[in-house]
């Protein structure tokens, strides 16, 4: 291998390098087949809008968090990766009371918005949701 090539080779594994911080970085895209739509992060359908607003007149943040990563109750962020979405609703709407999780099947916001609140955490979990306040998409 001559100088050059030698020169020409090296940058190329240098820029490599300098690029991969950029793209481990990248927010996770929201799948084909996700319950939610979302732009730049803080935008989202109508549909998830009411999930985070659910999310938040329920005060679910005082035991999982404002980033859903944890507190008296456990991550969402990591429960939604593993949780399937009937499991989920079983887990709100009927609660795990003996273990600190609340029912919510008393709340009519949460009955009519359960798909709307897992769309929104899905979001969450899947990286393509931040946290924090969200307006809908085109307005
Ligand atoms: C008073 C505290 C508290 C509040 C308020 C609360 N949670 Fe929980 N939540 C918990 C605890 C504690 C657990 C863990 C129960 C267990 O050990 O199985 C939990 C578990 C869960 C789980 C199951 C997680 C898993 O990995 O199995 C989901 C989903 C969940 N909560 C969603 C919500 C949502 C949505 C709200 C608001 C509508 C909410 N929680 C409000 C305390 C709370």
């Amino acid at each position: 291998m001559n100088r050059l090539t030698k020169n020409a080779v090296l940058a190329v594994a240098c820029w490599t390098l300098a690029a991969m911080p950029g793209l481990l970085a990248t927010p996770a895209v929201a799948a084909d087949n996700a319950p939610y739509k979302v732009a730049e992060g803080n935008k989202v359908d109508a549909q998830t809008l009411s999930g985070w607003k659910t999310w938040r007149a329920m005060a679910c943040e005082r035991c999982h968090g404002a980033a859903q990563e944890g507190m008296v109750g456990p991550s969402l962020v990591n429960s939604l990766r593993v949780l399937s979405k009937e499991e989920f609703k079983t887990a709100v709407l009927k609660g795990r009371i003996e273990k600190g999780m609340p029912n919510f099947d008393t709340s009519k916001m949460v009955s009519e918005n359960i798909d709307n609140l897992y769309a929104y955490l899905k979001g969450r979990s899947d990286g393509a949701i931040e946290p924090g306040r969200l307006q809908e998409i085109g307005k």
